[in-house]
């Protein structure tokens, strides 16, 4: 028998998991037996108005974002068995590759199998010895993770966090920056576009004229602003009155807005994608995004160009959403966004709030600690351009039998 089977580790994760469920943060992960829509089968409790997804602009189950991968499992079989570098490079990722580029107003850019990777990929790979990451405190924990590994990686590499959205918090750590001696390379600032729990979003205006003032470059995620935020879907910089070449670099995913599938990229300037693809070690160590979920991925952004009052009409559905929410008695933070976030507080009434929509017919989640900080657990609603005026009343009737 395995020693893993009897091991004493096993009586360390049975009390850290009795931890969970004695204060009521256990997740039970919910099956679903069919295709992600604003309507979702659970398996034991039927059809579910699903308000806890990132697939903003419907195209999960989009016909041809379905057909897209069909063709490109069939023309490619599921994949190299290699990375990209060695023998693993199709082209559908160089076809998907340009169309990011093009999307976003970059020169290049590059795919890895999330955005967690390429978030691990860019802060180890671009930064160097002497450098200085300066990172809002609500970034992603993708970002966070990918910040640590690099000063693990590259010793001398240095960082420091701005409060939340806080310019002058942020223009002091510049200050301390230029005037610290270590710091003889280049400033990177980096925010998410869009902030994931609290929905709120950057100023990437004010970063992009505090970057040009200290001389620094400006790296932003915008996972939940790609495909939702401006006039045409192209981010939260769109929204703000920016193109893509005020920023100057952008990392995001392809599982959600744009198509929902799986997937990340990093954008920018076509040297520094070809450091990525040079040194970049999720880029030499780990398998490509396969050759059908970039296939999907392609052509959700395709029809995101080719329509882009999907755009619109999720805007137009947060709005209804946000109203019905507030109306119901709820207090929802307020932003342009599609995250709608209903703040309760505690985990275990978050998640308890949860389970009672669900047997009221709708699929929220309930997000605490440690996902956000203790005492700011609330449940998510997450609009798409897919739901009808007649799904979010279904929510906002749930909100009100609470
Ligand atoms: C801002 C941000 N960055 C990165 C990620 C990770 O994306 P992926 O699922 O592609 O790894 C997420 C996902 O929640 C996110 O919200």
């Amino acid at each position: 028998m395995s020693a893993a089977t009897t091991h004493p580790f096993l009586a360390r994760a049975d009390s850290i998991l009795d931890g969970l469920h004695k204060t009521g943060q256990y997740k039970r992960l919910q099956m679903i037996e069919g295709p992600m829509g604003p309507v979702v089968r659970l398996r034991g409790y039927g059809e579910r108005l699903c308000f806890c997804s990132n697939n903003y602009l419907g195209l999960a189950d989009h016909p041809e974002v379905v057909e897209a991968g069909i063709r490109g499992l069939q023309d490619f079989g599921a994949g190299t068995a290699s990375v990209r570098f060695i023998c693993g490079t199709f082209s559908p990722h160089e076809n998907l590759e340009r169309r990011i580029a093009r999307f976003l107003g970059h020169e290049a850019s590059y795919t890895f199998v999330s955005c967690w990777n390429a978030n691990e990929a860019i802060f180890p790979t671009l930064c160097e010895p002497g450098d200085i990451i300066i990172s809002d405190e609500l970034n992603h924990a993708s970002i966070i993770d990918g910040v640590r590994l690099a000063t693990v990686i590259k010793k001398g590499l240095h960082k420091a966090v701005y409060k939340h959205n806080d310019l002058a918090d942020l223009r002091r750590r510049l200050e301390e920056a230029r005037a610290n001696p270590a710091v003889t390379g280049v400033i990177w600032v980096c925010t998410d576009g869009v902030f994931s729990m609290e929905g709120d979003i950057a100023d990437l205006p004010a970063l992009r004229r505090l970057c040009d003032e200290f001389d620094a470059l400006l790296i932003v995620d915008d996972s939940h602003g790609t495909g939702v935020m401006g006039l045409t879907g192209r981010g939260t910089h769109e929204h703000q009155g920016l193109t893509g070449a005020d920023i100057d670099f952008f990392t995001g995913t392809l599982g959600k807005a744009l198509g929902g599938g799986a997937g990340g990229y990093i954008s920018g300037p076509a040297r520094a994608i070809d450091l990525i693809v040079q040194r970049g070690r999720p880029t030499l160590f780990s398998n490509a995004l396969p050759a059908t979920v970039a296939c999907s991925a392609d052509k959700a952004i395709e029809i995101l160009m080719r329509e882009p009052e999907r755009v619109q009409r999720l805007r137009d559905n947060a709005a209804y959403a946000r109203e019905g929410i507030r109306k119901a008695g709820f207090t929802v933070i307020e932003s342009p966004t599609a995250i709608c976030p209903i703040i309760v507080h505690d985990t275990a009434k978050a998640i308890a709030m949860s389970q009672r929509l669900l047997e009221l017919g709708v699929y929220v989640i309930g997000f605490g600690y440690p996902v956000v900080p203790e005492g700011h657990a609330r449940l998510r609603v997450q609009v798409s351009a897919a739901h009808t005026r007649e799904h979010i009343d279904g929510l906002i009737g749930a909100l009100r039998n609470l």
